[in-house]
């Protein structure tokens, strides 16, 4: 798909095939993708087909941050390519919000389907809600707690805006509720990331083959594969170079009691680069530094994985499902639930923390989990049960009316 120029009409042939009240479903970042995927399946396959349509707003870009992220998981191509590319929080926020107007303009949509937590998540949702088109949510009621996260900013404010808030966990509807939120408008329905996950997890890719294809040595010991997967891309992390300094001293010394397999976003590699640390990992042994890896890729480098250190949200839940022990390098988490149920421990930066977890792993296996409620692969289904229900009374409504 060519992406829209801003300003550029709509295609004759776009606005042909989508039909008028479609939902339109919003993507715009890596971890966007995989919570589509299911959705826009069952919004095509339900008992009850719902009329939607998709559009990427271009947040990333890359072949590694978002073709492969298409193809492996089935996503139709966009019907809109808004081509914002990257930029400051306000510049890429304001552009989406330009390069989308028009697009509501003319499709009309019966709904806007945004999910998780991104700037293309708030751009478009806020649009979508000034003119009057209602705005679903998936994802909705996680809460860090921390306004320094411009993740909780968009949190905050697209659930403050939204119509239909569809949660993962029990702790969500309480923070919701407490900022004001009908609790008629709230509905558990578990885990999208989590239906993606078990879809796809017999064809995931063994950590053997990923780490071979990037010219990696193999990391099999004699009981079988050992190393940990470590991801990074937060800003408070990487952005500072103090920080980002101390988490590479500390990923050098666990390097040498267990391999680390890096696959690194584009911002941290640019922050390595800017703080000369990207020669300084490439040089340590122990450390597989790779680039961006697809889901199969990095789905198989996490259920082969001894633990997962990371400072994603996501992961969080995927090494949950996974019952892989997961180390979350940030100060706190919007998905508690991780914690209290799952495999997550939550250290900080601290050198002495994240060691201290890190061979506690290795001694004892770690922290043991369960599964939560309804992460059970049927998430996108009860979304569209609820949501053609919801159109339906809409539809029969009075104006103003749901
Ligand atoms: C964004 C999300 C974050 C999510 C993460 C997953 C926001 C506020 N942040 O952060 O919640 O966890 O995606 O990856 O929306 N870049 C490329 N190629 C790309 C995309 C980005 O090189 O395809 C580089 C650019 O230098 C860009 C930088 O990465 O400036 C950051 O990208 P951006 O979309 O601004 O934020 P992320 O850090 O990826």
């Amino acid at each position: 798909m060519i992406p829209q120029e801003p300003g550029e009409p709509l295609r004759p042939d776009v606005l042909e095939r989508i039909p008028h009240g479609a939902v339109l479903c919003v993507v715009g970042a890596r971890p966007n993708f995989m919570k589509i995927a299911p959705i826009m399946e069952a919004l095509g396959t339900g008992p009850a087909p719902v009329p939607a349509c998709l559009l990427h707003t271009g947040q990333h870009y890359d072949a590694g941050m978002k073709e492969a992220f298409f193809t492996q998981l089935g996503i139709p191509e966009p019907d809109v390519d808004l081509g914002v590319g990257s930029g400051s929080h306000a510049v890429q926020t304001a552009e989406i919000m330009r390069r989308f107007e028009p697009v509501v303009d003319a499709l009309r949509p019966g709904a806007l389907l945004v999910v998780g937590d991104v700037n293309s998540t708030i751009a478009c949702g806020l649009v979508a809600a000034k003119k009057g088109v209602p705005v679903i949510h998936v994802e909705a009621g996680l809460r860090s707690f921390d306004r320094a996260m411009p993740e909780e900013v968009n949190r905050v404010l697209t659930d403050q805006i939204s119509d239909l808030l569809f949660t993962t966990e029990a702790s969500a509807r309480a923070n919701l509720t407490r900022e004001g939120i009908d609790p008629a408008r709230i509905h558990f329905v578990g885990n999208v990331m989590i239906d993606t996950l078990r879809r796809h997890l017999e064809r995931a890719v063994p950590a053997a083959d990923t780490l071979e294809g990037w010219g990696a040595p193999g990391l099999d010991g004699a009981r079988g594969p050992h190393y940990a997967v470590l991801t990074l891309h937060r800003p408070s992390n990487v952005d500072d170079s103090g920080t980002l300094e101390r988490l590479v001293a500390a990923v050098t010394e666990i390097s040498r009691e267990i391999p680390v397999v890096f696959p690194v976003h584009p911002r941290t590699a640019g922050a390595l680069a800017r703080a000369g640390l990207d020669r300084r990992l490439g040089a340590e042994p122990g450390v597989r530094v790779l680039p961006p890896v697809g889901y199969l890729e990095m789905l198989g480098l996490m259920a082969g994985a001894r633990m997962v250190l990371t400072d994603s949200g996501g992961m969080q839940e995927e090494t949950t499902a996974l019952g892989i022990p997961c180390i979350t390098i940030r100060e706190n988490t919007e998905r508690p639930i991780t914690v209290e149920e799952g495999t997550n421990t939550v250290v900080g930066t601290d050198r002495e923390r994240i060691l201290a977890v890190v061979r506690d792993i290795l001694s004892t296996g770690g922290k043991g989990g369960r599964v939560p409620q309804l992460w059970d692969g049927r998430a996108a289904h009860r979304i569209c049960e609820v949501l053609a229900a919801w159109m339906t009374a809409r539809r029969g409504a009075p104006a103003g009316g749901l």
